[in-house]
């Protein structure tokens, strides 16, 4: 039986609707879910929206609808965006969903039962853009650090999850798991938290509705946070469905912003751990996508919309800039420039330029079928390496090194066939050796497609149709197709128009 492999991408609030930076996160996710079903892992690939609290509450207000109706319309459009890209997530949830708040009550009664939930009083500041405590002296001038906005003073009679309990057991485990938290400036950034002591945190709200109300005492609404993370154990059928969640919880790789870590990487395992849950496998903390060098947000009107790139780049062009451009960690700063250029080179240029120049040869010199001979060249060499490098690139969810490592084979491709002439071996009417070397050429254009496939969907389906497949790409299964000389001779070729059409690079 297939491997169980469960991803997730934070669930995004419904505040507005979504932009680049959550694009991001998401075709990420989107990407290794693809990598690992071309394994044949049998992959659960969750996204979906976050709608409770305070934040959401007052977004709806602003736009004089009810939350619930403000949640409808703002999850549609993410599922829109969503499709647009055309991410393949396997499940959506929303956390307004009846079998999100079964699995709230049943994750919040077994940490009760376990006597690390307590009333107290909860006096501090709260940023409700963050959905965030914060301690006075976390605050700049007085306001919170991320949003640089005013904080509410709060006073209210909470429920306290007893987070405190857990700091030498966090430390334990991650002692016992040095890659549950990667990248590994993060783990130390989570390490140094919670050795700086843990405090008690407020998981209840008395002041509002809008979220779900507490087993033991309905006048308290869950807190935000402690909701939205319960998400993922929802989606796996916590409450709902045990052999759904034995199979696939805990979760196998969890991507996130780096702005939410601490509650990734401190409050979430504590929960799972009151809750006598796994922790998931892996958090992986990516770094912003700036732009002009500031993170988008809705004060500064920097948010950039994926339809407008989509409508300019086309989808595969807009998945491959944001994997290839920024190593999957550390934060980068969006260009337009610098994605026409991408565009150019790698895409029009390298790949799009290869694959017409291949099969136009190919079509003109071995009557459009894929020759039997093979040179079996410098290029046999190049694929092992390709397929290596990829592989270990995308074990360690660094995009850009696997990207990079397949572009390399297509470079590699196109200097053997300027090396090695192919259209003097025709006119010298050396048909073998020249069909030998368009052979080798053909051949690495299939392994450089299913490489690609998981980023650039589109383009890839396309092209393995025109190297003469009946197929869709995504039945070939890794390792097994990536083994070179499987491109069967006869193979019936098609030429097409350009994949990815050149750019003008406007001044
Ligand atoms: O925090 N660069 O939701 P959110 C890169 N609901 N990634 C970005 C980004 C940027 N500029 N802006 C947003 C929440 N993201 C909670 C999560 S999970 C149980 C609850 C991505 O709508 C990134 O993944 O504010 C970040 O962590 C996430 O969107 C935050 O989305
Ligand atoms: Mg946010």
């Amino acid at each position: 039986m297939a491997k169980p492999f469960f991803v997730t991408t934070p669930i995004y609030y419904v505040t507005d609707a979504p932009h680049i930076g959550h694009a991001y996160t998401t075709v990420a996710a989107d990407v290794l879910a693809r990598w690992r079903r071309l394994h044949g892992d049998d992959v659960k690939f969750l996204t979906g929206t976050d709608e409770h609290g305070l934040k959401i509450q007052r977004a709806a207000e602003q736009h004089g609808v009810t939350p619930n109706e403000w949640a409808d319309t703002t999850s549609q459009r993410y599922r829109d965006t969503w499709a647009l890209l055309g991410i393949s997530y396997d499940d959506f949830i929303r956390t307004t969903e009846p079998r999100h708040r079964i699995a709230v009550q049943e994750f919040l009664q077994r940490i009760y039962n376990a006597g690390d939930i307590e009333l107290g009083t909860y006096e501090g500041e709260y940023c409700v853009p963050c959905e965030a405590y914060y301690n006075a002296d976390e605050l700049e001038a007085g306001n919170c650090p991320i949003h640089l906005r005013a904080v509410d003073h709060v006073v209210e009679e909470n429920y306290f999850f007893r987070l405190s309990r857990y700091q030498q057991r966090l430390l334990d485990y991650y002692a016992a798991h040095p890659h549950a938290i990667e990248p590994e400036s993060k783990r130390n950034e989570v390490l140094g938290f919670i050795r700086g002591g843990l405090r008690d945190f407020s998981m209840s709200r008395t002041s509002i509705t809008w979220g779900v109300p507490l087993p033991w005492d309905e006048g308290h609404v869950t807190y935000v946070w402690f909701d939205a993370l319960i998400n993922y154990c929802t989606a796996a059928g916590l409450g709902a469905d045990d052999e759904s969640f034995a199979r696939f919880w805990p979760a196998d790789v969890q991507l996130i912003g780096k702005d939410i870590l601490r509650f990734h990487a401190v409050f979430w395992p504590a929960m799972l751990m009151a809750a006598g849950l796994e922790l998931p496998r892996k958090i992986f903390a990516h770094g912003w996508l700036l732009v002009g060098g500031e993170k988008m947000s809705k004060t500064s009107l920097n948010q950039i919309a994926p339809e407008a790139l989509v409508e300019e780049f086309g989808v595969d062009g807009f998945r491959y800039h944001f994997m290839a451009d920024q190593r999957f960690g550390p934060d980068g700063d969006f260009s337009y420039e610098s994605m026409v250029t991408r565009y150019n080179s790698d895409l029009a240029n390298n790949f799009g330029n290869l694959a017409n120049r291949v099969l136009n040869m190919a079509t003109n010199y071995c009557d459009a079928l894929v020759p039997l001979g093979r040179a079996n060249g410098p290029l046999v060499a190049a694929s092992e390496a390709a397929v290596r490098n990829a592989n270990s690139c995308m074990e360690s969810l660094d995009f850009s090194g696997a990207l990079s490592a397949t572009w390399d084979l297509m470079s590699a491709t196109n200097a053997y066939v300027e090396a090695s002439e192919p259209w003097k071996l025709h006119k010298r009417s050396e048909t073998e050796a020249c069909a030998a070397v368009l052979g080798d050429c053909l051949e690495t254009l299939r392994i450089a497609t299913l490489l690609a496939q998981a980023v650039i969907p589109d383009a890839t389906s396309e092209l393995w149709r025109r190297l003469g497949f009946g197929d869709h790409i995504s039945a070939q299964r890794f390792p097994d197709a990536l083994v070179w000389g499987q491109l069967p001779a006869g193979n019936v070729l098609t030429k097409g128009d350009p994949l990815f059409p050149r750019k003008d690079v406007v001044a």
